[in-house]
C-alpha cells in the first residue's frame, strides 16, 4: 500500500527538535499525514482542532465502532482493552466512567491530601540531605509516584518495583505499535499478574474501607452486584496505576527541568508559594508528558480547511496544541503566571483525565515544597531526551541543590 505522508515521526528533524516540527506542522500542514501500523493517519496539531476532537462524540477511540482489534487476541491482556476506560467508547465507557469517578469524588480526593503530602515530604527530605550531584529521576521521580500509586491501591510499597516491572509488557499492546506473537504472550502474562495481584488486594480489603477511600468507593460499587463486575473493578484499579505512574514521573521530572533552566521562574515560585498550582499547569502545558493520543473519525470531519475521511485514524498532538500561538500568547515562553487553565495535557471531553484532581494535589504540594526547600536547585548538565514517540522523557536528570532551605 502506498501512502501520501507529510509527517515522518522517525525523521531526524523530529527526533532532534520536536517543537520546531510541531510549529511547522501547525503553520503549514495542520492536518498532516503519516502511517502508523500501516494505517494512513491524520495528525492534528492546532489547539482548536485538537480541543474540538477531544470534545466531540463524532470522534471515537475504538478503531471499529463497538469492536476490539483482533490483534489483541482473547487472553487476559484483551480484558484490559475491553474494560479500560481509555480504550472504550459510549455506552460502556459512560457506564464505567461514572462508576470509576466515585474513586475521585470530592470527599475521596480530600482524603488523599494528607498521605500524598507525607509521601512527597519524605521524598523532598531525602533530596534535601544530599550535598552532591544526584539523579532526580532515580532519587525522586520514579520513587514518589510509585509510592503514591501503591498507597492509592493499598498495595505494599515494597511491591512497587514488582508491580512496575510488569507494566511495559502490558503497555506493549495498549500502545500504538505493531503486536507480534511474543509481545502478545508477554502482555497476557503481565495482565494475568495484575489480575491476580490486585484481585488478592481487593479481596483482603473487602469490608474494611469507607467510600471516602478510592478503593472503598469502587468496592461499594462492586458489592452492589448490579454495577461493577470484579474484573472491571480490578482493571479499573490497574488502570489508575498505569495511568498515574509514568505521567506523574515525567511531569515531576519536567517540572524540575523547566524550573532549573528558567531560574527567574524558580525564583518567583520560591518567593510566592501560592503560584505552585499554576506552575504545575504551566509545566504540563509547556512540556506535556503525553504527546499524542489516538482517535478515529466517526464520520467525515473538517479541520482547518481539510477533510479527514470517516473511520480514518487520527493522532491528536497534545504537546503541539499546547504550544499553539493561535491560543497561547508567546507559547514557547515558560511563564508560571500565565493563564494556562485551558491547557490540554489532561485531554478534554469524555476522556478527560480522571486522576487530574489527584495530580493537581500532587503537583501543588511538590512544587510548593520544591520552591521552599530547594530554591536553588540546578542542572548539573543538560539532560538527554528519550525518543519514545508518544511519551518522550528525560531518563536521567543530574542536578544539585545549591543552597538548601532549612537543612
Ligand atoms: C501529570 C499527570 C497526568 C497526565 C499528564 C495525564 C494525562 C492523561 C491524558 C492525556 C488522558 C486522556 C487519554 C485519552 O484521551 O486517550 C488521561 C486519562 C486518564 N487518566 Fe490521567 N494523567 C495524569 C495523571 C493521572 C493520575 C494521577 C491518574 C489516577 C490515579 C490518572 C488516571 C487516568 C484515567 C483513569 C484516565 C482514563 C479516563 C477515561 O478514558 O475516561 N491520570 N490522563
Amino acid at each position: 500500500m502506498t501512502h501520501n505522508t507529510t509527517f515522518d515521526p522517525t525523521g531526524a528533524a523530529f527526533t532532534a527538535d520536536r517543537f520546531t516540527v510541531y510549529r511547522a506542522l501547525r503553520d503549514e500542514n495542520p492536518v498532516a499525514r503519516t502511517v502508523i501500523n500501516d494505517e494512513e493517519t491524520y495528525v492534528l496539531t492546532r489547539y482548536a482542532d485538537v480541543s474540538r476532537t477531544f470534545k466531540t462524540p463524532r470522534a471515537r477511540v475504538q478503531p471499529v465502532a463497538g469492536e476490539f482489534p483482533k490483534k489483541i487476541g482473547d487472553g487476559p491482556a484483551s480484558q484490559f482493552y475491553r474494560f479500560s476506560l481509555p480504550e472504550l467508547d459510549p455506552p460502556t465507557h459512560t457506564r464505567l466512567r461514572k462508576l470509576a469517578s466515585s474513586a475521585f469524588s470530592t470527599r475521596a480526593v480530600a482524603s488523599m491530601r494528607g498521605w500524598v503530602e507525607q509521601i512527597i515530604t519524605a521524598g523532598i527530605d531525602r533530596l534535601a540531605e544530599t550535598d552532591t550531584d544526584y539523579d532526580f529521576v532515580a532519587e525522586f521521580a520514579t520513587r514518589v509516584p510509585a509510592e503514591i500509586a501503591c498507597r492509592l491501591l493499598h498495595a505494599p510499597m515494597a511491591d512497587a518495583h514488582t508491580v512496575l516491572e510488569q507494566m511495559p509488557a502490558l503497555n506493549g499492546v495498549l500502545g500504538h505499535g505493531e503486536i507480534s506473537a511474543e509481545t502478545l504472550a508477554a502482555a497476557d502474562k503481565s495482565a494475568q499478574f495484575y489480575i491476580d495481584y490486585i484481585g488478592d488486594i481487593v479481596d483482603t480489603l473487602r469490608g474494611t474501607l469507607s467510600s471516602d477511600d478510592a478503593v472503598g468507593a469502587l468496592l461499594e460499587a462492586e458489592e452492589d452486584g448490579s454495577k461493577l463486575t470484579r474484573t472491571e473493578l480490578i482493571i479499573t484499579l490497574v488502570g489508575f496505576f498505569v495511568a498515574s505512574y509514568h505521567t506523574t514521573m515525567v511531569a515531576m521530572t519536567n517540572a524540575v527541568y523547566a524550573l532549573a533552566s528558567h531560574r527567574d521562574q524558580l525564583g518567583k515560585l520560591a518567593t510566592n508559594p501560592e503560584l505552585a498550582p499554576k506552575t504545575w499547569e504551566e509545566v504540563l502545558r509547556y512540556l506535556s508528558p503525553v504527546h499524542f493520543v489516538q482517535r478515529y473519525a466517526g464520520e467525515d470531519m473538517d479541520f482547518s480547511g481539510h477533510t479527514v475521511p470517516a473511520d480514518a485514524q487520527m493522532l491528536l498532538a497534545i504537546s503541539a496544541a499546547n504550544r499553539d500561538d493561535r491560543f497561547f500568547a508567546d507559547p514557547d515562553r515558560f511563564d508560571i503566571e500565565r493563564d494556562n487553565s485551558r491547557q490540554l495535557a489532561f485531554a478534554a471531553g469524555g476522556h478527560f483525565c480522571l486522576g487530574a484532581p489527584l495530580s493537581r494535589i500532587e503537583g501543588g504540594i511538590f512544587l510548593r515544597q520544591l520552591g521552599q526547600r530547594l530554591p536553588d536547585i540546578r542542572l548539573a548538565h543538560e539532560p538527554e531526551w528519550g525518543t519514545n514517540f508518544t511519551f518522550p522523557s528525560i531518563g536521567s536528570l543530574l542536578v544539585h541543590n545549591g543552597r538548601v532551605q532549612g537543612a
